[in-house]
């Protein structure tokens, strides 16, 4: 028999540092990363840039089926994201795609459309799943699901520095405003909502540098 490829889930509402965390441990593990969250906002722009209502589920579920997408990780750790032959790595980390992202992910046919797009990253030597519902429904059986939080503050400002050192113009209360509603949606949403797994270790990160929430991350894989 052979031995599963083991997932690292990471689950969280809007920034709570998953994608950082994830990216960290990855690199620490060797392993592949899949940023769940980039494909929803991908078939949001898509939908967009054709004209497509982002409520219109048929429509939309088509265009999650036959994503033209790509993900070109490059050795000094950065990364560019292709949508057909645009390089939509900028546009795709906007505050409005992400809005949009959270409206398509509320599609059960977007969400199915998706699943095995995501199963496809687990390979060897090991992979970090970083999403809403990565431990509670694409990879169930995950030796290692963390549940990553932090005070709605605390995210809102993290993601205000984020989106400042990518040089976007972007204000603290809109940005808290943006938040507790796509927390909303997510956690409201009735196919695949934002909750821990049963089985999830929560990991409150407020107050903890990147490098102690790593660290306590890889701690527990160490344990596994
Ligand atoms: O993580 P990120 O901010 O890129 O996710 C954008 C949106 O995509 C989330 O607000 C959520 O609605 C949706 N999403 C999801 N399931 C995932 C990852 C993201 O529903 N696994």
């Amino acid at each position: 028999m052979t031995t599963p490829v083991p997932v690292i889930a990471i689950d969280g509402p809007s920034g709570s540092g998953k994608g950082t965390i994830a990216r960290r441990v990855a690199a620490a593990l060797g392993y592949h990363l899949l940023d769940s969250g980039a494909l929803y906002r991908l078939t949001a722009m898509a939908a967009a840039k054709r004209g497509v209502q982002l409520d219109d589920a048929e429509a939309v579920a088509k265009i999650a089926r036959c994503l033209d997408i790509r993900f070109d990780s490059h050795a000094d750790g950065s990364e560019r994201i292709w949508l057909a032959d645009e390089d939509v790595t900028h546009e795709v980390r906007k505050e409005s795609t992400g809005a949009g992202a959270s409206t398509v992910a509320a599609i059960p046919a977007v969400r199915e459309a998706l699943l095995e797009r995501q199963r496809a990253f687990q390979k060897a030597p090991g992979l970090v799943a970083d999403g809403r519902d990565m431990g509670t429904h694409v990879f169930t059986t995950a030796p290692l699901k963390v549940f990553l939080t932090a005070s709605a503050e605390e995210r809102a400002k993290r993601r205000y520095k984020q989106l400042k050192d990518k040089g976007m113009d972007v204000s603290l209360a809109a940005l808290s405003r943006d938040i507790e509603d796509r927390d909303r949606r997510d956690s409201e949403r009735s196919v695949a909502p934002l909750k821990p797994a049963t089985d999830a270790r929560m990991l409150d990160s407020s107050g903890l540098s990147i490098e102690a929430v790593t660290k306590t991350v890889l701690e527990w894989v160490a344990e596994l």
